[in-house]
């Protein structure tokens, strides 16, 4: 329902941070017009129109959401930018082995099967290939309840730590990782979001805002992000 809500408004930079951490983080990657770029669970194309055109990197940005790839088609064409977009999911990408440079989620995979994305991902990259990602992570174990009502609400299959990243990315096969913890936190790092509203809304959508906020209240200390990079050596 929450990804329903973000297709049907077409919430743009919809990630911690938004399109400022995303600028912030890719200035620590080594880009040119000669990289080839993913942006995997792109949504409505922000992140992968800035870096076609402030790079002239070669992008593809990818969804599973077909009203997501709509709407990002729709901000493609309009700003005449070389990006392709395709319909995907990174559990199972549609992609050959070994073709980019740099992979990106942007608060994505926290939605999709973790180890099978990730191992996506990692078959993605070429050698030396850069991923990064800015992912939702929880600072500290809950308990059933809890969980629970995060993965409901959500719609997610499970929350991690960053112990949990950590320990996944390494065992995909990632090195060089790192990983930043960004202030302010979750709840007050939220810059006012673009939309693309749909034509057809379901009324109970608009109710998703208030309850996300209610969520970012109360698991204010606990629901949190971090950007973490690493490195296919
Ligand atoms: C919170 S939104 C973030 C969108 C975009 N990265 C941004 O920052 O605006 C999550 C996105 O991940 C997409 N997504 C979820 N599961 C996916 C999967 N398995 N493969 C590809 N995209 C997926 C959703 O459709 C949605 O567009």
């Amino acid at each position: 329902m929450y990804l329903d809500f973000l297709s049907k408004f077409g919430v743009g930079g919809a990630h911690p941070g938004g399109l400022d951490l995303t600028q912030e983080i890719l200035k620590n990657e080594k880009i040119s017009e000669s990289s080839r770029i993913l942006d995997v669970g792109c949504g409505t194309g922000q992140t992968a129109a800035y870096l076609a055109d402030r790079y002239g990197a070669s992008i593809i940005g990818m969804d599973i959401n077909p009203i997501m790839i709509d709407k990002a088609k729709k901000r493609i064409k309009q700003c005449q930018l070389p990006v392709e977009i395709i319909q995907g999911s990174i559990e199972n990408c549609p992609l050959p082995d070994g073709q980019f440079d740099l992979i990106l989620s942007e608060s994505v995979l926290a939605f999709a099967d973790k180890p099978r994305s990730l191992h996506e991902i990692f078959r993605l990259l070429k050698q030396g290939g850069r991923f990064v990602a800015n992912e939702l992570t929880i600072n500290q174990q809950l308990n059933s309840t809890y969980t629970e009502e995060i993965q409901q609400f959500y719609g997610l299959d499970s929350v991690f730590t960053e112990k949990d990243w950590l320990s996944l990315l390494e065992k995909t096969g990632f090195t060089d990782i790192k990983t930043s913890i960004q202030k302010p936190s979750m709840l007050e790092n939220n810059p006012s979001p673009e939309f693309q509203f749909s034509e057809h809304i379901e009324p109970h959508l608009y109710m998703i805002p208030d309850q996300h906020l209610y969520m970012m209240t109360k698991y204010r200390n606990i629901l949190d992000y971090r950007v973490f990079s690493c490195t296919k050596e």
